[in-house]
C-alpha cells in the first residue's frame, strides 16, 4: 500500500512547483523560504504537513501544545515531511462567553479555509479542551486530506485534603456545600483550584476526555493517544510518533473518509457508554458524521449504545481521575475489553494504517478497579436514553449517573418503576433561574421538575451548559441534592446530574418546551423513552396558536451569522449550509495573483 515520494505529486506542489504558471510558483516559494524553509525543502517534493495549533494563553487547556510543537515537528521531519504550524481560533471552555460552543463552528470554518487555501497535504489536529476536538474532526472530515488527532492530555489528578478533586465535578459538589453553609468561600475556591494542578485539560471524564476518547475510538489518532496525562514523558513521545505517522498517511493517501465510516461511529458510541462519557458527545459526533457524510441519527445513541456496560470507574460516574485511567490502560484497554465480547467492529480502519482489531489485539485492563471487565461492569445497560414526546422530538438522559438516591426518590414508585409525574417549574434562561430559584412563592418541593428554555443553539446563542440546575437552598438543607431538570441547552460533561437535556427543537424556534407553563404536570416514562406535558390537547393547541417567537438580539456579527445558519443539537448543531461541502480537497483553489 505504501507509496513512495518519487512517484507521488502532492497537493502542495500545485503551489510550489507549477510549470504552467512560473510567476506564481516563484511568489509562493519566495515568501516561505525567506524565514523558515530553504528552496530545496519547499521544492524537493516532500509533503507539507500543517499543524493546527489550538494552544495559547487564552486557551490554557490546550497550552501544552505550544510545548509539544517541537516534538511534532521533529517527527514530521524524521518522517520526511515539511512541518508548517498555524494557529486556530481559540476555544476555551472556561473562558469564552456566552459559551465556547458558539465558537466550535467558527473554528471549524477557519480550519477548513486554511486547509483548503494553503499548500497543505496532511494535518496534525491538536485537540484537548471540549470543543476543540470536534471542531478539528469536523474540519478534517469536510476537507478530507490525511489528518491525525493529537490530544494534549488531561491534567494531573487534583487532590483536596486527601481526596481526589476532579475537574468540574468538584464544583458541582462544592457549590452545594456552599449553599448548605458547610464551607465558606475561601474553602470553596481552594477546593475548586486544587482540581487544576498542572497543564492539560479536565482530568475527569468530562467532555474533553470524552471527545478525545471518541477521536481514538473513531480511529482518528494513534492507539493510546487520548489518556496520556499532559506532563508525562509518554505525551512527548506521542507527539513525535504522531508527527512521523502523518507523513506516511499522506504517502499512503489514508484519508478521514477511509476511517470515518458508520462502523467507526458505532464503535465510538459503545465506547462512550463504557467510559461514562459526556452528554456533549452526541451532538459533537453527529456533527462530525454529517460533515463526513455518514448517516447517524440521535436515536442511534440509544439503539446502539444504551445496552453497553459502564466499565470505567472515573468521575463523574465513578471515583478515579485521568492518571489512574491512563495507568489502567486508557481507551485501548476499554476497547480491548469490549472487543472480547464482540462489541467492537474490528475491521474499522484507523490512523495507524491497521484495523482496530489489529491495534487492540491482546490489549486488556491493567487494573480492574479502574477499568472493569464486561463480566463485572460498574453497571449494565449504562448508555443514553433518547426521549421524545410533546415537549421535544428528542432529548438525552445519561443513565450512568442516575444515583441510587435519585432512583429511589424519583423513579421507584411501586408498580410504576421508571415513571415520574411532577409539577413543572419553568425558567427563561439562567438569569431567571438565579433570580427566582429561592423564591418561596414557587413552592418548589421534591415533587417538582425544573425546566430551563431559551438556552439552545439559536436561543443562547450556541447552547449553554446550564441545564444541571441546583435545587433551592432550602431543599438542599433538607438533604435533597438533586431535582430532575430538563432543558433545551446542554450541561457540563463533568456533571453527575441525570438531567434531560439537548431538547430539540429548542423553544425559541417553536419546540414544545415553548408552550409549557409553571404548574403543568409533566410525565417521564423512562422505559418508554417518553416525556410529555400532561395538558389537555385543545389547551396545548391554543397555547401553540398564541405563541410568537421571541425577539432575538445578537451582540456580534458572528452570533448573527451563527443564528441564521445553525441547526438543532439533535442534528449536531452544524452550520446547515456547510454540510453540503464534502471532500473539499478535490477542488483546487484558483491562483491568488
Ligand atoms: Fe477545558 Fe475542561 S475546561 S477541558
Ligand atoms: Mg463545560
Amino acid at each position: 500500500m505504501s507509496d513512495t515520494r518519487a512517484n507521488k505529486r502532492f497537493r502542495s506542489q500545485e503551489w510550489f512547483d507549477n510549470p504552467n504558471n512560473p510567476g506564481m510558483t516563484a511568489l509562493y516559494v519566495e515568501r516561505y523560504q525567506n524565514q523558515a524553509f530553504t528552496r530545496e525543502e519547499i521544492q524537493g517534493g516532500r509533503p507539507v504537513i500543517g499543524i493546527a495549533n489550538s494552544g495559547s494563553d487564552l486557551a490554557p487547556c490546550n497550552k501544552i501544545h505550544v510545548f509539544l510543537m517541537d516534538r511534532i515537528k521533529a517527527g514530521i521531519r524524521d518522517g520526511g515531511g515539511i512541518p508548517m504550524e498555524f494557529p486556530v481560533h481559540p476555544i476555551q471552555e472556561t473562558g469564552k462567553r456566552p459559551t465556547a460552543a458558539l465558537d466550535r463552528n467558527l473554528t471549524y470554518l477557519g480550519l477548513v479555509e486554511v486547509l483548503h487555501g494553503y499548500p497543505i497535504d496532511g494535518v496534525v489536529l491538536t485537540t484537548g479542551c471540549d470543543k476543540t476536538t470536534p471542531a478539528m474532526l469536523m474540519g478534517a472530515a469536510t476537507m478530507d486530506i490525511p489528518a491525525i488527532a493529537l490530544n494534549g492530555g488531561p491534567m494531573l489528578d487534583g487532590w483536596w485534603k486527601g481526596k481526589r478533586a476532579g475537574s468540574g465535578t468538584i464544583i458541582w459538589e462544592s457549590r452545594r456545600l456552599l449553599a448548605e453553609g458547610k464551607i465558606d468561600y475561601d474553602e470553596f475556591m481552594g477546593r475548586v483550584c486544587a482540581s487544576a494542578p498542572s497543564l492539560g485539560h479536565c482530568n475527569s471524564m468530562g467532555t474533553a476526555s470524552t471527545m478525545n476518547a471518541m477521536a481514538e475510538a473513531l480511529g482518528m489518532s494513534l492507539t493510546g493517544n487520548s489518556a496520556i496525562p499532559a506532563p508525562f514523558r509518554e505525551r512527548m513521545n506521542m507527539a513525535y510518533e504522531t508527527g512521523k505517522r502523518i507523513v506516511q498517511m499522506v504517502l499512503d493517501d489514508l484519508k478521514p473518509s477511509d476511517i470515518l465510516t458508520r462502523e467507526a461511529f458505532e464503535n465510538a458510541i459503545v465506547v462512550c457508554t463504557a467510559i461514562g462519557g459526556s452528554t456533549n458527545a452526541p451532538p459533537h459526533l453527529q456533527a462530525v458524521a454529517r460533515h463526513a457524510g455518514v448517516e447517524l441519527d440521535v436515536k442511534d445513541w440509544e439503539t446502539v449504545g444504551f445496552d453497553a456496560p459502564l466499565l470505567v470507574n472515573m468521575q463523574p460516574a465513578g471515583e478515579y481521575l485521568g492518571e489512574s485511567f491512563f495507568r489502567a490502560g486508557g481507551v485501548p484497554a476499554v476497547m480491548g475489553e469490549l472487543m472480547k465480547v464482540g462489541r467492537i467492529h474490528e475491521g474499522a480502519m484507523t490512523a495507524t494504517g491497521n484495523t482496530m482489531g489489529v491495534n487492540l489485539a491482546g490489549v486488556e485492563s491493567q487494573d480492574t478497579d479502574v477499568i472493569k471487565t464486561c463480566a463485572a461492569p460498574m453497571r449494565e445497560k449504562a448508555g443514553f436514553k433518547v426521549l421524545s414526546g410533546n415537549l421535544f422530538d428528542s432529548a438525552l438522559m445519561k443513565t450512568s449517573v442516575i444515583s441510587k438516591d435519585f432512583q429511589e426518590r424519583f423513579l421507584s414508585e411501586p408498580g410504576r418503576e421508571g415513571v415520574l409525574e411532577a409539577r413543572a417549574i419553568v425558567f427563561e434562561g439562567p438569569e431567571d433561574y438565579h433570580d427566582r430559584i429561592n423564591d418561596p412563592s414557587l413552592e418548589i418541593d421534591e415533587h417538582c421538575i425544573l425546566f430551563i428554555r431559551g438556552v439552545g443553539c439559536v436561543g443562547y446563542p450556541g447552547s449553554a451548559e446550564v441545564v444541571n440546575m441546583q435545587p433551592p437552598d432550602a431543599l438542599i438543607k433538607q438533604g435533597i441534592n438533586h431535582l430532575p431538570t430538563v432543558g433545551d441547552g446542554r450541561q457540563s460533561g463533568t456533571s453527575e446530574s441525570p438531567s434531560i437535556l439537548n431538547a430539540s427543537p429548542e423553544a425559541v424556534v417553536g419546540g414544545g418546551l415553548a408552550f409549557l407553563e409553571t404548574g403543568d404536570t409533566v410525565r417521564l416514562d423512562l422505559g418508554a423513552s417518553r416525556m410529555d406535558a400532561v395538558v389537555d390537547e385543545a389547551e396545548w393547541a391554543a397555547r401553540k396558536e398564541a405563541w410568537s417567537p421571541p425577539k432575538i438580539e445578537s451582540q456580534t456579527p458572528w452570533q448573527e451569522i451563527y443564528r441564521t445558519h445553525v441547526g438543532q443539537l439533535a442534528q449536531g448543531g452544524c452550520l446547515e449550509l456547510a454540510t453540503a461541502y464534502q471532500k473539499v480537497r478535490e477542488a483546487l483553489p484558483r491562483d491568488n495573483h
